[in-house]
């Protein structure tokens, strides 16, 4: 397939073009920058500049590919204004990206995120939650979603509160820029709460399985690890930069907090019993081992 690519240049993004090229895809990614186009020129894809705010670049992406895949986020939490502003970005690009595909029966494969259920591990059947600071990212995937309806073979794939690569990314290396800058290796609430993580090459492997196999409307769980204890990853951590680990308030992680301290393990079996999906790359805690002082 020839697959547009927004994100193609982060850390889950540039695993997800490896991956399709290593499969036999071709790849068109937006970039937004020279920088960016150079990476994407480099990874063996072809880039199309503009950003997500240029719907007119997002249909036209969309418009010469045979599936698509939106991984592109601004990913700026320092405050409830900054996320606001990242989810409207999103929601207006995810809907533009929508409506070219309708009727066309072509894939649309967005990034989403895990839910939590109080007291038992999430699945793949639970219902995104649609409140909260990134309330707003769950309805517009449950709007894509609802585009199965109208001819879009549309399906999410629902990444964990990490996804690592060399000990870097997610809601781990959150904590990890956090203790470098106080010099606290901290985590909010007893630490007992568990989030669920995924290395970012096996997250690739699931996001190329969706675009081939997924049927429309359907949601899948990237998650390798159901749940680390957050002051497991903490400890890790701060041993690997000589920290001390210590309980630190909600407050230290802004808009961020609450989730922060919300125990969340997730499960996968459905995603692994009907796509055939196997994660075989280092566990969060053992690729936090990677972190360099
Ligand atoms: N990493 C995790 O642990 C994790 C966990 C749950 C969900 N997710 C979600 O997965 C997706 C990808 O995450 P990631 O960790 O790979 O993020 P990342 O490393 O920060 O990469 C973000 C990507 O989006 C692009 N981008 C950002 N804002 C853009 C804009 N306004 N217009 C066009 N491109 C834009 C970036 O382009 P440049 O290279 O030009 O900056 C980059 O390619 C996001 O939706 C994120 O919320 C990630």
């Amino acid at each position: 397939m020839h697959v547009f690519v927004t994100g193609g240049t982060g850390l889950i993004g540039s695993a997800v073009v490896a991956e399709l090229l290593g499969h036999g895809h071709t790849v068109l990614a937006l970039a937004r920058s020279d920088a960016s186009a150079l990476a994407v020129k480099s990874a063996g894809a072809e880039p199309l500049r503009g950003d997500l705010a240029d719907l007119t670049a997002v249909r036209a992406g969309a418009a010469q590919a045979d599936g698509v895949i939106h991984l592109a986020f601004s990913n700026d939490f320092s405050s409830a204004d900054a996320v606001a502003r990242s989810v409207a970005e999103e929601s207006a690009a995810l809907a533009a990206l929508g409506e070219e595909l309708i009727g066309s029966d072509r894939p649309l494969v967005t990034v989403s995120g895990t839910p939590w259920v109080p007291g038992r591990v999430s699945t793949e059947a639970d219902p995104l939650p649609t409140d909260g600071p990134v309330g707003g990212r769950g309805r517009t995937v449950t709007a894509i979603l609802g585009l199965a309806s109208r001819g879009v073979r549309s399906t999410a794939v629902r990444m964990p509160r990490t996804v690592h690569n060399e000990g870097k990314g997610g809601f781990a290396g959150l904590l990890t820029e956090i203790a470098r800058r106080t010099g606290v290796s901290g985590y909010p609430g007893d630490g007992t709460q568990r989030w669920p993580a995924v290395h970012a090459l096996d997250a690739a492997v699931l996001f190329r399985l969706a675009l081939e196999l997924a049927p429309a409307g359907t949601s899948w769980h990237a998650v390798a690890d159901e749940g680390d204890a957050v002051r497991d990853i903490a400890t890790v951590i701060g041993r690997r930069l000589d920290l001390p680990v210590e309980a630190v308030p909600q407050e230290t992680y802004g808009p961020l907090g609450p989730i922060f301290a919300t125990d969340q393990p997730s499960s996968s079996a459905r995603t692994r019993e009907a796509l055939g999906w196997e994660p075989t790359h280092p566990s969060l805690l053992a690729d936090l081992e990677n972190i360099q002082a």
